[in-house]
């Protein structure tokens, strides 16, 4: 009876496992009838009546264990320890603790770096993305091998282009980074507010974007940071992730913002994320934040002060151990209330509930049925195939030399440090690949490939392999150099120094397009972007493309962009400087507008007017788009409240606060006409720009206000409609960090389509005080 039993309980075990249904509940385990009884594990119970119950349960010492990443178990109240810390920045990532790949689940989908799925410029590949990244990540929830709370996305603005971790990121606009936040945040946690798949979380929150230039990092930085380029350019994205993505989490960096740590100023957390965005969820703090301003900063005199005043100022959740050891001496010594404490807990504990975790078991829950045959699948596979060759961007197609044919070019050269890559196409912040497809690969289904490294890796300190792949593209009928960077050279804590390709790269391309029998074509693989104007002004290297980091199927992607099975449609998500954009600018200097007298360019396609090697939004096509204005509005009234001293004074001149406007849905619509004049299928990106009236001074050069992608086969149009909220998208900051709407000629562009749009008040009359 005792080994049948055995027996038996073997063979569940591992049908369970095989079945995906590994994990005993985190709490409320039915089996446990003691503790499941509890009211705090009725579903029948309000989150709110059942978070109070349990909080009302726990002494103090439980509770400051509940305020860190690697929260302890309540055993007597049948509650689990639970790791806070996971990541799935494009697909679920081993990077945090709560998430390991072992059987079934050796591998997860690996899709592009985000600065590549950006430039794809498609929300809805956004959202699909997260969908998959969340269907896999539940089903390794569910499987006992990870967690349901994703630190991602990282929607920081690319400020500098020698960033490590832009590559994280959308790019350097606003309104795409909020867009990419809003979306990729909907496909990770479903659309039932109430019911989460997995709860994401939009980092860092704010003004950090350097992580190690020239003996500064970002432990000690200080920002300084206007109040107009905190409203205008910085807090964009996330008050977007908030009130758009309803994120249930935001993290505060580790720099300090204008002299205060952004995990200890309740400015930033208490009064801006929760109390004008109304977050509904959990601030966390970057991995020892708090360790970091008390250690590294020296921000408070003692460990306690620290504790009590990121509490105060609304951190919930400490990633590392500080708010564990500190907080109940803090509340001995009355340096904060147990109230602030529970106050914390209500935050995470909700989120807990919202994701099931006080539900019982995982698996009679909404994605309970997910398990191991959910991940990897060939539709997620093949989605992220359609992602790397949605973001590749074609730069340079002189003649034009591409698609190469697999006809006439029979014998491809394949030359270069990133040319046959696996895990440098997947960038940080990744996981296990299902498979690769590297581009040798995907280049050797179209064409006999000859293969040189040329350099031994991107670093390229030498010539000594030059020759075999001079010689090698002398003997091929193309030849395909891919080039560019890696971890090594941009990543978490490595700021680039420069903006040209590393080492010998320059000249190996140089020599062997010099040398090669058929057309060059350049391939790019980098987060940041790469001043390659060598290339760009080169007769002999026929075409660039720029991949990005592309993902597990990057080199299926490159070699159908090559041979013409998919036509290309990115854009570029960032400005392309050349390497002289950086002769006086200090990474530190936080000031996104030019300043003429400090001699300071100014940073990003809306501040900066300087030489590009390629701008923003750039990026060709196999074919040939005409864009036409179908329809759009020439004057806008803007309903304005009448001033309060009693007389409303010519207005027609000025620029009105955007809480004095009654904004509700109020918007500009355009029909676009976008006609396919080549002759092959094709995808295009409009990107619709807008220009303020003249003679403000603190208004962007111009900013987009609204991008939609299309696809529109060979000689035929498209009618596209794009709406523009004016508050939000046809104002500009003043320099008090005050958003007005300037009245009189907005200029809108679409490609080289200009329409002028002015914009008047119109007074609802006066409202009595
Ligand atoms: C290319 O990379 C693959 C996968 O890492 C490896 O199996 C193969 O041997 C490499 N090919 C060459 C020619 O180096
Ligand atoms: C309002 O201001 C205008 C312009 O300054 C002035 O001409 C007008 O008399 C004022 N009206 C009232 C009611 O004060
Ligand atoms: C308001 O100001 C504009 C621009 O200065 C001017 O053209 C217009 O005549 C003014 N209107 C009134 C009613 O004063
Ligand atoms: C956007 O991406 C989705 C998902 O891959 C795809 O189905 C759709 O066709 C894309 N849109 C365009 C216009 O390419």
């Amino acid at each position: 009876m005792a080994s049948f039993s055995c027996i038996l309980s073997i063979s569940l075990m591992l049908l369970s496992v095989v079945g995906g249904e590994g994990r005993d509940p985190f709490a409320c385990d039915p089996k446990v009838a003691n503790t499941s009884a509890l009211p705090f594990c009725r579903t029948s119970l309000s989150t709110v009546e059942r978070v109070k119950d349990l909080i009302g349960r726990l002494t103090l010492q439980e509770k400051v264990r509940l305020l860190v990443n690697n929260a302890a178990g309540v055993p007597w109240l049948g509650i689990k320890g639970y790791e806070w810390w996971s990541e799935a920045l494009h697909g679920v990532s081993n990077v945090g603790p709560g998430t390991k790949f072992a059987w079934p689940f050796p591998a997860a989908t690996s899709f592009p770096q985000v600065i590549t799925a950006a430039a794809s410029f498609n929300a809805s590949l956004w959202e699909a993305i997260g969908q998959v990244v969340s269907d896999e990540a539940r089903a390794m929830y569910n499987g006992g091998t990870a967690g349901l709370t994703y630190w991602s996305p990282n929607v920081n603005i690319f400020r500098d282009p020698r960033w490590g971790r832009g590559q994280e990121t959308p790019g350097e606009d606003p309104i795409v980074a909020g867009r990419y936040a809003a979306h990729y945040v909907r496909g990770l946690q479903g659309t039932d507010v109430n019911r989460l798949k997995v709860a994401a979380c939009c980092k860092h929150f704010t003004a950090y974007d350097l992580d190690n230039w020239k003996g500064m990092d970002r432990f000690h930085f200080n920002a300084q940071v206007s109040k107009q380029d905190i409203e205008d350019t910085f807090d964009v994205p996330f008050r977007m992730c908030v009130k758009e993505g309803n994120v249930a989490s935001v993290m505060c960096s580790y720099n300090q913002v204008n002299g205060k740590p952004t995990c200890a100023d309740p400015n930033l957390l208490k009064r801006t994320v929760r109390g004008q965005w109304h977050l509904n969820g959990y601030i966390v703090s970057d991995c020892d934040s708090v360790g970091v301003f008390f250690s590294n900063q020296h921000y408070t005199s003692t460990p306690e002060e620290a504790a009590a005043e990121a509490i105060k100022a609304g951190l919930d959740l400490d990633c590392g151990p500080f708010l564990a050891q500190h907080t109940q001496d803090a509340v001995n010594k009355g340096l904060l209330a147990e109230a602030d404490v529970n106050g914390a807990l209500v935050n995470t504990l909700t989120v807990q509930m919202r994701l099931g975790m006080f539900d019982g078991e995982p698996s009679a829950q909404p994605y309970g049925h997910l398990g191991p045959k959910h991940v990897c699948t060939p539709a997620h596979q093949n989605l992220a195939l359609q992602a790397a060759t949605q973001g590749i961007v074609l730069l340079k197609n002189d003649g034009p030399t591409l698609p190469l044919s697999s006809r006439r070019h029979r014998t491809v050269a394949v030359i270069g440090p990133n040319s046959n890559v696996t895990v440098t196409m997947i960038g940080n912040y990744a996981g296990i690949a299902c498979r690769y497809t590297s581009p040798l690969q995907g280049i050797g289904k179209y064409a006999t490939t000859i293969h040189q490294l040329g350099c031994a890796n991107v670093a390229c300190t030498d010539d000594k392999q030059f020759g075999g792949a001079v010689d090698a593209a002398r003997r091929a009928d193309a030849t395909v150099l891919v080039m560019g960077l890696d971890q090594s050279i941009e990543a978490e804590t490595v700021d680039r120094t420069g903006l040209l390709l590393p080492g010998h790269q320059q000249d190996l391309v140089s020599k062997v397009a010099a040398a090669s029998k058929g057309p060059t074509i350049l391939v790019l693989m980098s987060g940041g972007p790469v001043d390659v104007t060598f290339a760009k002004n080169d007769p002999r290297v026929a075409a660039i493309l720029w991949a990005g980091y592309p993902g597990q199927a990057g080199g299926a992607a490159i070699a159908d962009i090559l041979f013409g099975t998919a036509n290309p449609g990115g854009k570029l998500p960032m400005t392309w400087y050349p390497q002289d954009y950086l002769t006086n600018l200090p990474m530190t200097d936080m000031a996104m507008r030019a300043s003429r007298s400090r001699g300071y360019p100014g940073r990003t396609y809306r501040f900066y007017k300087g030489p590009v090697v390629y701008p923003f939004g750039y990026g060709l096509s196999y074919t040939q788009f005409v864009h036409s204005l179908a329809r759009a509005p020439k004057v806008v009234s803007v309903p304005v409240d009448g001033h309060r001293r009693g007389n409303n004074t010519n207005l027609s001149n000025k620029a009105i606060r955007v809480t004095h406007a009654r904004c509700g849905k109020l918007s500009v619509s355009l029909d676009v006409d976008v006609k396919n004049v080549g002759s092959m299928d094709g995808t295009h990106t409009l990107l619709v720009f807008s220009a303020p009236p003249a003679g403000g001074q603190w208004a962007p050069h111009k900013q987009l206000v609204s991008f939609e992608k299309v696809h529109v086969p060979a000689r035929a149009q498209q009618r596209v409609r794009l709406n523009i909220h004016v508050c939000k998208l046809l104002s500009v900051v003043d320099s008090s960090g005050i958003r007005r709407i300037p009245l009189g000629e907005h200029s809108l562009h679409v490609g080289d389509v200009k329409h002028p749009i002015s914009l008047r008040a119109q007074t609802l009359g006066i409202i009595k005080t």
